[in-house]
């Protein structure tokens, strides 16, 4: 039937080069970097707003320049209270907070009367819109949603993450958790071709508007073997009450063929780089609540159970979770504060990819059946 010889690549795009970035790199040996500095660097040195900068435009941002973005992105946390009238209406319903944020993305562009922009310049302010608004949506759509509370104004002073935490808590952020966060947004930023990048990137290469391009990134983030993984690490580690009681639980689940939450890595084999830096905040944490003392003993013993049973480290996923609840943050909300992060990757890959596009359509090599008749002759054609 096929008279084309096809390129057979391996499963799951393993180890496939599907195309050029100058955004990021992860790579086997534990190194990851953003338009050319080491995710190590940039987690010790800098700060989200800058991070984002140097992501979306390739460039560290002058004095200028950063306080420019970061006016912008401060001026543009407001929502229209529409969305808030909506969220109410959800209250009780089974819905997710990553697909609160769905939604509340979805209508963002319903309220933007330029959804559709495809200049850099004009895509850079929209992601400036879309990255602010997001936080609020999140942060607020919880509290209306999840707690039946009344949304907060977003402040017009606190950074990035001091206002997503402030907008959560309705107080003024301890300054020791908004920087964890901060750092852990940082971590979370972007990660070269991974499957909601790659998702996104899918749909930015059908000349879709931005909004849909990352309403896909959304719904691949959710899974949990991509950023569903802190919150299910999360639930799962919280289990575990005595560090000597890791062991038996993680042998009987490798036992079951059950995956652990948390370990593995497509890119990563030896570490995750990412891992290294939220594990040093873990333990910077417990130097302050020394509370979380026994947490971090049994997720020490997951590590040494799963180096020594499967050689398999822990990914970022099972760091950053634990994290966010040794600072009071509901479980639920990992996955799209994850997401109030990778939206920056997200949309820097989508303008990568429209400025140099080729429509992303694959092959499937087709095993099903072929020269079928179906069993009834209606003739509908014929007879219109
Ligand atoms: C991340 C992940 C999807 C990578 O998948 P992948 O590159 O396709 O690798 P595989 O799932 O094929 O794993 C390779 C081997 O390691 C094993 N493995 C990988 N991660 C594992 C885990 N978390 N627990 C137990 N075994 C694991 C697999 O069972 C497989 O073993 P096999 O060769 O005997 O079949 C995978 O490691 C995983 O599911 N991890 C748990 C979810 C998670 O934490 N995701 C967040 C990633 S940041």
């Amino acid at each position: 039937m096929e008279s084309i010889s096809y390129i057979k690549v391996p499963k799951g795009l393993e180890n496939v080069l599907v195309d050029k970035t100058k955004i990021s790199v992860s790579d086997p040996e534990g190194k990851l970097i953003y338009r050319g500095y080491s995710i190590e660097d940039l987690a010790d040195n800098s700060f989200f707003e800058e991070v984002a900068y140097l992501i979306l435009k390739g460039k560290i941002p002058t004095h200028e320049e950063l306080s420019d973005f970061i006016s912008n992105l401060k001026n543009e946390r407001e929502v229209p209270k529409e969305i808030y009238d909506l969220f109410k209406k959800l209250r009780g319903t089974y819905l997710s907070p990553i697909d609160l944020q769905k939604i509340g993305l979805s209508l963002l562009a319903a309220y933007d009367e330029n959804w559709y922009v495809q200049e850099p310049e004009a895509l850079f302010l929209k992601t400036i819109k879309i990255i602010s608004k997001l936080a609020t949506i999140t942060a607020n759509g919880y509290r209306i949603v999840f707690k039946n509370l009344e949304p907060i104004q977003p402040s017009n002073e606190l950074l990035h993450a001091e206002n997503f935490l402030y907008m959560l808590t309705g107080s003024k952020p301890n300054p020791f958790f908004a920087k964890l966060l901060d750092i852990t947004l940082i971590l979370y930023m972007d990660h070269d071709f991974n499957a909601s990048t790659f998702t996104t990137r899918a749909i930015a290469s059908t000349l879709s508007d931005i909004y849909s391009a990352l309403l896909g990134g959304l719904s691949a983030l959710k899974g949990p073997l991509h950023g569903g993984a802190n919150e299910r690490a999360t639930e799962m580690i919280l289990k575990i009450k005595d560090p000597e009681d890791a062991e038996k639980y993680i042998l009987n689940k490798l036992a079951k063929k059950e995956k652990i939450m948390g370990f593995g890595h497509r890119i990563y084999k030896k570490f995750d780089p990412r891992s290294e830096i939220a594990k040093k905040l873990f333990m910077k944490l417990v130097e302050r609540y020394p509370k979380y003392d026994n947490l971090l003993k049994i997720m020490i013993k997951f590590e040494e159970v799963m180096k020594k049973e499967r050689n398999i480290p822990a990914n970022v996923d099972f760091w950053i979770g634990p994290l966010y609840y040794a600072m009071g943050i509901d479980i639920p909300l990992y996955t799209p504060i994850f997401a109030i992060s990778r939206i920056v990757g997200w949309s820097a890959h989508y303008i990568e990819q429209i400025q140099d596009n080729k429509i992303i359509r694959p092959k499937a090599e087709y095993i099903g059946p072929i020269n079928l008749k179906f069993p009834y002759e209606r003739k509908f054609i014929e007879k219109l």
